[in-house]
């Protein structure tokens, strides 16, 4: 009650900080949340055609699935929901790709060519 000023210029500044933690914590689980909507069991063992969309859409940035714009995706160990996801709604410089670029079957096959290189990990 002394210091009115004090404390609204406080207030301000807790709530510019928990803005800006919500902002953040809100981008992170919006991505978990997105994340756990794609979990599932790859649905697909068709590597033929995985690697050809691989070569096709995603061998420019991970050449042969080695580090290039992209991260290096051999034997990095994440979940498939992650790939998918990253797939379906892109990720910092990765772009997404929609159903009329890679249909779903086409996506479970990349995952199935992914596996092959140990980017799932052994599971
Ligand atoms: C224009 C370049 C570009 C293309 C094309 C691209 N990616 Fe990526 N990819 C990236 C970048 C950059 C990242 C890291 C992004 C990030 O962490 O935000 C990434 C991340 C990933 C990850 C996550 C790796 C990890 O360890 O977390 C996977 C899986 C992946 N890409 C698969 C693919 C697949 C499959 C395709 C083709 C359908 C593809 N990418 C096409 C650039 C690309």
């Amino acid at each position: 009650m002394r210091h009115p000023v004090l404390l609204i210029a406080t207030m301000v500044g807790i709530s510019a900080l928990a803005f800006g933690c919500s902002k953040t914590g809100a981008g992170s689980s919006a991505s978990a949340g997105g994340e756990a909507a794609y979990a599932g069991p790859i649905t697909s063992d068709d590597v033929a055609t995985g690697q050809v969309v691989f070569q096709t859409y995603c061998n420019s940035c991970h050449p042969g699935g080695e580090k290039g714009k992209g991260p290096n995706l051999h034997d990095v160990g994440i979940h498939p929901a992650k790939a998918r996801m990253f797939i379906r709604e892109g990720s910092g410089r990765m772009p997404a790709f929609n159903k009329s670029r890679i249909s779903d079957d086409q996506l479970e096959a990349v995952l199935a060519y992914l596996a092959t290189m140990g980017t799932f990990g052994a599971q």
